[in-house]
């Protein structure tokens, strides 16, 4: 049973809700819609470039995501004849419903990353520098893209959310020392 749209609100570290692995969304109905509405109102309000479904209180396989282009990011490599094009960032907030995230490259890259239910907790997590997502849009159409940069570790750290992994899982051990007496006291 998903609850309604107004009951959704940010859930922080160590709530348990972001240690569960979300189920799939078996159809993309109206419900679904005003739940994934409602998250990227809580996205624009908490000045994020994605949420994830546990971050607002939802089990569901469901993230959304607002990547603004970067002007200082290197040009996202060039995609080699007839292959897709390599996106690195979002036209507006989008919509992603069971998503499933493929390596395309080997290449990882480290990034400071932060996120919304761990307030004031950053530091730098490797992963793959390009990645292909295929996933349900809010109509419940199959969409499937690459991307690099900015928008794949977006990507990439949302559908962490929703197997229940955060940052401090894969943070660099320094980083992750540095961070850990706000840590016990986000734990008190
Ligand atoms: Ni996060």
């Amino acid at each position: 049973m998903l609850p309604e749209p107004s009951q959704l609100a940010l859930q922080y570290y160590p709530q348990p809700i972001l240690r569960i692995k979300a189920q799939p969304i078996e159809a993309v109905d109206d419900r679904v819609r005003e739940l994934a509405g409602r998250m990227i109102e809580l996205m624009v309000e908490h000045e994020g470039v994605g949420l994830a479904a546990q971050q607002v209180g939802l089990t569901v396989r469901m993230f959304v995501a607002d990547v603004p282009e970067d002007p200082e990011a290197p040009p996202p490599p060039a995609p080699a004849m007839g292959s897709e094009p390599v996106l690195t960032s979002t036209t507006g907030p989008e919509v992603y419903i069971n998503p499933v995230i493929e390596f395309v490259d080997r290449q990882v890259t480290p990034f400071n990353e932060g996120c919304l239910s761990l307030p004031d907790i950053r530091g730098d997590v490797l992963r793959p520098e390009t990645v292909r997502i295929t996933a349900l849009d809010r109509d419940g159409n199959t969409f499937t893209r690459v991307g690099a940069g900015l928008l794949a570790r977006c990507w990439q750290h949302e559908n962490d959310h929703l197997d229940g992994v955060l940052i401090i899982d894969k943070m660099n051990p320094g980083d992750l020392r540095s961070n850990k007496r706000k840590l016990a006291a986000m734990e008190r």
